[in-house]
């Protein structure tokens, strides 16, 4: 495993595992049945959520065990406890990780003490009592100022190692700089190939922030996966064109957020630190950019449901 230093010294791996929402899928359509089934729905729903829970608690548990030492979270997909959970039956120790947690944008709307209430529901949650990196999880229009300025007093108390952000553009950052000393070291934000998104990352570079990438595979996007350039690329260095992708992002110095609850796809994500990809390679991939967005513009989005 590599590691990156962050502006403040503190060492990331060079990837990381979110592990995203428990549950998260499409919505399951309730209403095709009559009301007589309305007991057998509840039973089974309950079940089915102690199955996901118990699902999300080992698959955390196995990414860890096969070296994502770096766990991506938010308290906008839950308490933490299922992460606490899922550490304690990989058998590692908390101070082996580098853990991360974001503020929702419910916290942000409510204002500075909601934000703090919630992050010690999440250490809470976590049963830890201090987080490695804590970010926002999107710049909430006229709140994200007042989110920031909470979250700097949190790091000055000692309960947070690295402050970052999330969803950044750089007008976010330039406001960012003016309001305390305190910078933000990480910025998340979307980049795969179909959106490679360099004019942000340089930005982040020369102002010391290191960029990390979520929808790193751009959820397996049909736009992207069927591409001869990544096949021909993954078949030269017998990879799948995942690991190809993943391969790319370390290349170019982003840490990748990945999301699985699948053992083996787990597996085959970590397996990238033992090729390499030439220069023409990552060239190729980074002209794969069509500036296509799978998920949401931090300046064109609904906040309140994200
Ligand atoms: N800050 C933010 O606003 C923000 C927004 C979005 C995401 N994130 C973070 O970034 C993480 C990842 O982002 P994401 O979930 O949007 O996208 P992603 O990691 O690009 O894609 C996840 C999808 O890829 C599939 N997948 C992963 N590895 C695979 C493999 N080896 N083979 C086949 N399929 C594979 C997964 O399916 P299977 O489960 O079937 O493997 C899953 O459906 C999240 O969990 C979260 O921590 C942050």
């Amino acid at each position: 495993m590599d590691y990156i230093k962050l502006a403040n010294g503190v060492e990331l791996p060079t990837i990381g595992f979110g592990p995203g929402e428990c549950g998260y899928s499409p919505k399951y359509n309730s209403n095709r049945h009559g009301v007589w089934s309305i007991p057998r729905r509840a039973y089974n729903k309950f079940v089915r959520r102690q199955l996901q829970k118990r699902q999300y608690i080992v698959a955390i548990a196995s990414a860890i065990q096969q070296g994502f030492h770096l766990i991506d979270y938010s308290a906008a997909y839950g308490d933490g406890n299922l992460i606490h959970r899922g550490i304690q039956l990989s058998g590692l120790s908390r101070d082996k990780l580098t853990l991360t947690t974001r503020v929702s944008n419910r916290a942000q709307f409510q204002g500075k003490e909601a934000v703090k209430e919630e992050f010690f529901l999440q250490l809470k949650g976590m049963q830890i009592d201090y987080i490695d990196i804590l970010m926002f999880h999107w710049p909430v229009t006229d709140f994200y100022e007042t989110t920031w300025q909470a979250m700097v007093e949190l790091y000055q108390e000692g309960y947070v190692k690295t402050l970052g952000v999330a969803n950044c553009h750089k007008h976010h950052l330039e406001k960012l700089f003016t309001l305390t000393e305190e910078r933000p070291l990480i910025n998340q934000f979307e980049i795969h190939p179909l959106f490679t998104q360099k004019k942000l990352i340089d930005y982040c570079k020369k102002n010391g922030i290191q960029s990390e990438a979520y929808t790193p595979i751009a959820r397996f996007d049909d736009r992207l996966v069927r591409l001869p350039v990544l096949h021909r690329i993954a078949n030269k260095h017998h990879k799948s064109i995942l690991q190809v992708i993943l391969r790319w992002h370390v290349q170019n110095h982003i840490i990748p957020i990945v999301r699985t609850l699948n053992k083996q796809h787990q597996k085959e994500n970590f397996d990238i630190y033992d090729f390499s990809l030439s220069d023409a390679e990552i060239a190729d991939i980074d002209n794969i950019n069509i500036n296509a967005r799978v998920r949401y513009d931090p300046d064109n989005c609904d906040f309140t449901i994200l």
